[in-house]
């Protein structure tokens, strides 16, 4: 008995010294996260389209330079419910808007130049976005060890999805007297541990909306959330539209088929 209470004691005591970010941990608890009111919430939800546009401006300009989106390609912007969708292109890939944001992107060719170096080549519609570094390794060693995940599906890969989002691009703020923060890192109330190595991304006004809506760092934060949002489930309004269709026809289809079975029965006992 004595013996088990003083290896739970010791491994306890092993633990928090092995990990001292979890034990300063203990000694402040992270901040409730702010519950946004997303327009895209909930059955009825719709993403509103300037602020699609606006987040991503904001992931093109500044959350680009260091992360991936591995799994949009440029022409999903332009599809039904996406930040740039044109009724009067079906086809997304003939909007010239998509047309000119992938030209934005350089592309690395599967081929090599007359130098025997990788190719590059404008990106065109049907690319999926590449990435500013050639390999994690390389993203790591400019970003002093620590990798920039994917954001494709972040908004699914993390708790409070959207709200921590916004919120942990608005939780940077000088540490506590008593928190160590190791070299390279920094503080952020709502990163779990508390240190993170990605610098604050958003300051007031770093990007210049072409809509005029003023940049302040609450703005974007929302916008970019909105954006990594959609681009976690970039069908979910077609399936939200497709959904409500369904639930039509089959009202009508239950109604139909009640009536029928009034009219088999009508001249039977029971
Ligand atoms: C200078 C490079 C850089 C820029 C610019 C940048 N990030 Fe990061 N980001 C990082 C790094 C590095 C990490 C990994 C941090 C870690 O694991 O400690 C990270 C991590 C993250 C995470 C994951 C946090 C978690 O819970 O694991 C999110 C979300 C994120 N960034 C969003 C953004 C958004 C949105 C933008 C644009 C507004 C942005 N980042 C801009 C470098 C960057």
């Amino acid at each position: 008995m004595m013996k088990t209470l003083l290896r739970t004691l010791a491994m306890a005591l092993a633990f928090l010294t092995t990990f001292p970010a979890l034990a300063a941990d203990a000694s402040h608890d992270a901040p409730k996260m702010e519950k946004h009111d997303w327009s895209f919430a909930g059955p009825f939800g719709q993403f509103e389209q300037d602020s699609l546009q606006r987040g991503f401006h904001v992931f093109k300009e500044v959350c680009s330079s260091c992360h991936t989106m591995r799994l949009l390609a440029f022409r999903h912007l332009g599809q039904k419910g996406g930040p740039f969708y044109d009724a009067a292109y079906p086809n997304p890939s003939d909007n010239p808007v998509i047309k000119q944001i992938a030209a934005d992107w350089l592309f690395q060719a599967a081929t090599l130049n007359e130098f025997g170096e990788p190719a590059t080549r404008t990106a065109v519609p049907a690319d999926y976005m590449p990435g500013p570094f050639p390999n994690a390794t390389v993203a790591r060693l400019a970003n002093g060890g620590a990798l920039p995940p994917d954001l494709s599906v972040i908004v699914k890969a993390r708790k409070h999805g959207a709200d921590y989002i916004s919120a942990l691009m608005q939780g940077y703020e000088e540490p506590p007297a008593d928190f160590t923060l190791n070299p390279g890192m920094n503080y952020n109330k709502y990163f779990p541990g508390f240190q993170i190595g990605m610098a604050a991304p958003l300051v007031d006004d770093r990007i210049a909306y072409t809509d005029g809506t003023p940049a302040t760092v609450a703005q974007m934060s929302e916008d970019v959330a909105t954006f990594l949002a959609w681009a976690s489930d970039p069908k979910a309004p077609m399936r939200k539209q497709m959904g409500f269709a369904v639930l039509g026809f089959m009202a009508v289809l239950a109604l139909l088929l009640y009536l029928s079975y009034k009219q088999i029965w009508r001249n039977v006992e029971h």
